[in-house]
Formats: structure tokens, C-alpha cells, sequence
């Protein structure tokens, strides 16, 4: 290990001050959790900050519909955030809100200084403006008939049915989603933050230092293509009433939500400095020889790595050292549905499952890659029972026993040549089990571990302790047999401990030692007394799961009459799901509509649109169609290819920006993330007629 200590500061993404902490979220904030606490047990400085992000539209909206003021909606769900995280073993160093005097002081002075580079331009814009609510309307709050295909009731960014993307002043009859009221064009100026002049420093970033890039291929190829669509200016200002931090020198003018929302990292590890007599200036001067790290999910990259990059450096304070990019959590292989109970809450697992259980299967399926995980719940059952109870807690319950019956809890100070060999090709692993959490290999990580458990397990098969037991003459041997098992237990629970720490500490109590650091893996427990062995973990029982998902399912009903709890997407949705049924029909009119069984051979991204993807449909004709569907807030590409869904193949084709479309996927759901492609059962064939 290195003489002196790194300095590492690491961040997980700010969650929304106005929804429920959902397993999903908990991917990354254990994510970030294991590695925090990895850095920490190999002796090196570590500061693991969070925060809850208060600001906007959305967050004042809620408040209002409660009756209560932002700062109490935040204060409660700050409360129930931290609640949910210290229940998964999260331990943020500082969890802190973006409402703060620290956060205040820092984005005003950042701005001042971007300011003062020439980086901020105030430009008239024309807006959508509530004459009723007295507000400019977010693109999200404007509703109305879609200019492309006509279909009622879309969003101002854009289409659900046809997939068009457009403006808000696009719209036919639009209305405003808060009043009903039709919204006037009105002009207001506002703050931009000239991105496009600081592409340069970007790809000097970007690119400066191979051997310690700031992102991952997959992240740092999105950019790529970023900068080749051009980077455009940001709009940082929104116009009162707004919940935030009003503009230095500009009255009733407030910085939009994610201009001070990355700035919180820094304010709440600013506060955790001023608690605890850090030197804040040391992680955040230009040369600062400290490290920092933001975990973040995969749809907010642009932000993470073009905005908050150009704001530090232009703000003249040091840029990222990396930002770990993660997937999106699936459940069953599907996106979290409400529906079938697996949008779970933190506080729904809670009720039923430990913790730990996944922690554990979340390290087991982790990468440093961008790809989406997916928790399978027979999957998580089984592994949890047959890995983590089956090979390593059950390594303790083997030989613990006879140490307590046969030697007063007393570990023997020898050890016979086999079992030296095992705690021997243990320890001879250290390094590389380091190297796969230092590069957030975690499922690497997990199954060298597992290996080595089953070493140890197949060292107790072989020396059979209790045969030996009912043997004269071996009280020795046994108890040097059951030490050695013992003290493969302690290193693997070392290795553990980043993922598993409240078992650890129970291990801790059972062997009578300190608390575990990573280093005390080149030790071993010899002459020593233990604690009386204490069953350490139980097997899911399944019906745990079924529990959970009732529950899952069970709190969906309560939340829709109690949107309290619910944040801007899910309300949404709920709202959806009990839209008005359309007029009666003929079949004459349905059959009009011919739905084919297509083939998707290819999925691509499309330069320059932020909502569709590309489609090769084949649908067993000569040609294959060519299909854009807005689709790509909720899908990868490579989620697409080569599985089947159903086309309309005789809409009029239509011409967009990006080139022809040729038809039309269905799906369904409010859109977002929350948007899902339908998929024939098996056996469909591409070109047949669905009818
Ligand atoms: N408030 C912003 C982040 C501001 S950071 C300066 C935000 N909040 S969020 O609550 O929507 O998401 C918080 C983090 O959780 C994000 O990194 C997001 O990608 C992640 N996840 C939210 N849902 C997720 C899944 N279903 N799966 C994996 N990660 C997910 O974005
Ligand atoms: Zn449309």
C-alpha cells in the first residue's frame, strides 16, 4: 500500500427532493457506498457526500398541491431519504440539501465569476406563459394536439403517438397542464452560459490523460458525438415564481435547478469541511492533488460531463477526476413496473428482505460498463441462499461449533501445513480482489471471492472435522482444522466488508477483534478467543419476494389517492393509467389499421434528436421499413435488436427532419423513462398480420 494516503472525494447523484427512494436509485448509492467504503478500509481519506436536490418547478408545484411551503415538503422528504439510506447501509460522510447558504454562496459566486470571463449572455426569448397561474410554463406543464399526427393531449416537447419532437409553440390548441388555461406568448430575458465556447477545453479534457481518463469509452463516445452535433448555449435562467436561488443583480430572475444542483456536491462537502476542520481548497484548487468521483446514471451524462466540467474550470477550480457512469436497473428483464409490483420502494424491500442481501446481488452484478442491470428475482433468491449463506456464512457454521464444545473458544496457536496452505492461497488474492473494487469491477471482485469460499468449503469436505471429532486422539488436529476454517472466514470477510458491513461487524463481535481493515488480510488469528458462534444469516424464503411484490403492488393503490409521496413521473403515470376510455368503434374502422408482426433488425441512435431511435423493421417484405420512434428516453439500442414488436405498416409515410418513416411502433405507458414496445409471444413470425 502506498505511504501516504490518497485524498478522494466522491459523490452519488442528488435524488429529487419530491419521490420515494426505489431500488433502482439504490444501485448506484451502493454502488458508490462500496467503493467509498473500500477506499476508507485500505487507509485512504475518503469523503462520501450527498444531498437532497430541492429546486424547481416540479418541487414547487408539489408543495403548493400540499398546502405547505417548499421548505417543509423538502425537510420531510430530506427526512425520509436519509431513512431509506441508513436502512441500506449507505454512510454518506454529509447528506445535505441544495437549499443551503452554503450552496447559495458557492453557485452565486461561480456565477459572478463566469460572468466576468464573458461566459454569460442575456438573450430575449419567447416563452409559453400561464396567464392564469401567473407562471412561464416547463415544456412538461403544456399539453395539446400534436402538429405532426394531430393526436390530442401531448406533451410541448413532444409526441407519444408518432414520435415527432417540436417546440411548445408548435402545439395546436395547446393548454396549460396546471390550468387549463390556453398559454400566451411572452417574452422574458434570460441567462445563457456559453457552452459552445468551451469546446476546446472539453476535448482537451476529455482527452488529456489516457491512463487516467474522466470516463468510461461508452461515456466519452457520447460526447463524441455531442461535440459533433455542435454544443449549444444553456439556458441557466428561469423567471419567478420559481423555487431556487434568485440571479445576483437580476430581480426575479432564479438559476434553473441544474445549474446549482451539481454545485451541491460542493456545498455539502463545504459543510462537512466546516464541521470537521477540512481543508476544502485543498480537494478544490486547480492543482488539487485530491481525486474526485461522481457515480452517476447514464441519462444524466450531459450534464455531468459538458455543463459541470465547463462551469469548474471556467469558475477556476479543479475539473473531475472521473465520473462512473451506471445503467438502469431492470426487474425480470423488464423496466420496474408498478403494475406487476416490481417498481419497488426502498422502504417496500425493507419490509420484507435484508439489506444486505442486495448489496450483495447488486456488487455480484456490477461493472465498470454503462450497461443496464437487471435484478432477477429467482436469481437474487437463489444466489443469496447458495453463494452468501450456501458457501461463505456457512464456512463459520462449520467449524465454529466444535470450537466452542471441544476448546473453550480458544483458537489454536498452530496450524497443520494444509490449512496454512489454504489461509496462504487466500491471502495471496488480496491484491487483485483490491484491483477489481479500485476499478468497480464488483462482480469480479465477487466471484474470486466466491472461489475462494469454495476452497475453504472443499478444505472442511476434505478434512472432515466431524469424523475427527468422534476420533480419540485427535483434539489437536481438530482444533487446528477448525482454526484454519475460522480464519478463512475472518479474510473473507475482510473482502467482504466493503458490500456486507453490518455482517462484518457482527463477524467482528463474534471473532472479539477491531474492526476489519483491508490490510489486516496479511494476518491471521492464532491463540485466540472467540465469542460462542451465533447463527450469522438465514435463506430467502420466496415468499419473502411474493410479499414484497403484493406490497409493491398494494402501496400503488394507496399512493394514487395520497400523491404526496409521489414524484412528478410517477404521478404522471398514474394520472395515465386511468385515462378516458376513446368512443366505440366499428370493426370496419379497426380494420382499417394493418398491424404487422416486424422483426427489429437494427436500432440506432439518430444524430441530433434527443427522443428517437432509428428502426430497420422487417416485416417479411422485399425491403425492410424504416421507422422513427420516440422510444429513446426509454430504450438502448441495444435492447432493441432482434427481438420482435408490431408495426402499423399502412400509416401514410411521413417525412421528419431526420428522414422518412415508414410506419409506426406501438407502445405504451406516460413516456419518459416509463414507456414500454410491445413484444409477441414466442412463435410470431415477422410479416404476420396482426388482426
Ligand atoms: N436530481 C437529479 C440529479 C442531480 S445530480 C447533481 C436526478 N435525480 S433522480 O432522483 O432522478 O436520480 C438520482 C440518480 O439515480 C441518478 O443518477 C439516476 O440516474 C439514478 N437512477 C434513477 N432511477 C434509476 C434506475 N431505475 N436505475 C438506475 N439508476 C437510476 O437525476
Ligand atoms: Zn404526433
Amino acid at each position: 500500500m502506498s505511504a501516504s494516503p490518497r485524498k478522494i472525494l466522491v459523490t452519488s447523484a442528488l435524488p429529487y427532493a419530491n419521490g420515494s427512494i426505489h431500488l433502482g436509485h439504490l444501485v448506484e448509492y451502493i454502488q458508490t457506498d462500496i467503493w467509498a467504503r473500500f477506499q476508507r478500509m485500505s487507509g485512504n481519506e475518503c469523503h462520501y457526500v450527498c444531498a437532497d436536490d430541492t429546486h424547481g418547478t416540479p418541487i414547487m408545484l408539489r408543495a403548493q398541491q400540499e398546502g405547505i411551503t417548499p421548505e417543509a415538503l423538502i425537510e420531510r422528504v430530506h427526512g425520509e431519504h436519509l431513512a431509506d439510506f441508513s436502512a441500506f447501509h449507505i454512510a454518506f460522510d454529509n447528506y445535505y440539501s441544495t437549499n443551503s447558504e452554503e450552496n447559495r454562496e458557492l453557485a452565486q459566486a461561480i456565477y459572478r465569476r463566469l460572468k466576468a470571463k464573458g461566459l454569460i449572455e442575456i438573450r430575449t426569448i419567447e416563452q409559453l406563459y400561464d396567464p392564469q397561474k401567473e407562471m412561464f410554463l416547463p415544456d412538461r406543464f403544456i399539453k395539446g394536439k400534436c402538429p405532426k399526427c394531430g393526436a390530442e393531449d401531448q406533451y410541448g416537447d413532444s409526441c407519444e403517438v408518432c414520435g415527432a419532437t417540436y417546440a411548445p409553440t408548435d402545439l395546436i390548441d395547446p393548454y396549460s397542464a396546471l390550468s387549463g388555461a390556453k398559454p400566451v406568448l411572452k417574452e422574458s430575458e434570460h441567462h445563457f452560459f456559453k457552452l459552445g465556447e468551451c469546446e476546446a477545453f472539453l476535448k482537451q479534457w476529455l482527452m488529456e490523460n489516457p491512463d487516467q481518463a474522466p470516463l468510461q469509452a461508452e461515456s466519452a463516445n457520447k460526447l463524441s458525438e455531442w461535440f459533433e452535433a455542435g454544443l449549444k448555449d444553456w439556458d441557466i435562467s428561469r423567471d419567478a415564481p420559481y423555487f431556487g436561488f434568485e440571479i445576483p443583480d437580476a430581480p426575479g430572475k432564479y438559476f434553473y435547478v441544474w445549474l446549482d444542483a451539481p454545485i451541491g456536491y460542493m456545498a455539502s462537502f463545504k459543510n462537512l469541511c466546516d464541521r470537521k476542520g477540512i481543508d476544502f481548497d485543498a480537494y478544490w484548487k486547480p492543482d488539487s492533488d485530491a481525486e474526485v468521483y461522481h457515480f452517476i446514471g447514464k441519462d444524466i451524462l450531459y450534464f455531468h460531463a459538458l455543463f459541470w466540467p465547463a462551469t469548474l474550470k471556467f469558475a477556476d477550480y479543479r475539473t473531475p477526476t472521473r465520473i462512473c457512469v451506471h445503467g438502469f436497473l431492470t426487474v425480470n428483464g423488464q423496466k420496474m413496473s408498478k403494475s406487476r409490483g416490481t417498481f419497488i420502494m426502498a422502504s417496500s424491500y425493507l419490509n420484507h428482505l435484508k439489506p444486505e442481501y442486495l448489496r450483495y446481488y447488486f456488487a455480484a452484478k456490477l461493472s465498470d460498463r454503462v450497461e443496464d442491470i437487471d435484478l432477477n428475482l429467482e436469481d437474487f433468491v437463489s444466489r443469496v441462499n447458495s453463494n452468501l449463506v450456501g458457501k461463505y456464512v456457512n464456512i463459520a457454521a462449520r467449524s465454529a461449533g466444535f470450537i466452542k464444545k471441544r476448546f473453550d473458544n480458544r483458537l489454536s496457536a498452530e496450524l497443520d501445513d494444509a490449512g496454512r496452505q489454504l489461509l496462504e492461497s487466500i491471502q495471496s488474492k488480496q491484491a487483485a480482489i483490491a484491483a477489481r473494487y479500485e476499478k468497480r469491477q464488483f462482480s469480479e471482485a465477487m466471484r474470486e471471492i466466491m472461489a475462494l469460499a469454495d476452497i475453504a468449503n472443499e478444505y472442511v469436505d476434505e478434512t472432515k472435522p466431524w469424523v475427527l471429532a468422534k476420533e480419540d486422539g485427535q483434539n489437536d488436529t481438530l482444533q487446528r482444522i477448525c482454526t484454519a476454517t475460522v480464519n478463512a472466514f475472518r479474510l473473507l470477510t475482510i473482502y467482504l466488508k466493503p458490500v456486507l458491513p453490518q455482517l462484518a461487524e457482527q463477524v467482528e463481535a463474534f471473532l472479539k477483534i477491531e474492526p476489519l481493515r483491508w490490510g489486516d488480510s496479511q494476518t491471521l488469528l492464532l491463540d485466540h478467543a472467540i465469542e460462542p458462534y451465533q447463527h450469522l444469516a438465514t435463506r430467502i424464503d420466496p415468499q419473502q419476494i411474493e410479499a414484497m411484490l403484493a406490497e409493491s403492488t398494494e402501496s400503488l393503490k394507496k399512493a394514487a389517492h395520497s400523491p404526496a409521496r409521489h414524484g412528478e413521473a410517477q404521478q404522471q403515470q398514474e394520472e395515465k393509467m386511468t385515462e378516458a376510455m376513446s368512443d366505440t368503434i366499428e370493426y370496419d374502422d379497426f380494420a382499417k389499421v394493418d398491424l404487422r408482426i416486424a422483426r427489429i433488425v437494427k436500432a440506432e441512435h439518430v444524430e441530433g434528436a434527443d427522443k428517437l431511435l432509428q428502426l430497420t423493421l422487417d416485416i417479411g417484405e422485399e425491403n425492410t421499413r424504416n421507422v422513427f420512434a420516440g422510444i429513446k428516453s426509454a430504450y438502448s439500442p441495444e435492447q432493441l435488436a432482434g427481438k420482435l414488436t408490431v408495426m402499423v405498416a399502412n400509416l401514410a409515410p411521413r417525412k421528419m427532419r431526420f428522414g422518412v418513416s415508414e410506419g409506426m411502433v406501438l407502445a405504451a405507458g406516460p413516456g419518459g423513462r416509463e414507456l414500454w414496445i410491445l413484444e409477441p409471444h414466442e412463435g410470431a413470425q415477422p410479416g404476420m398480420k396482426v388482426k
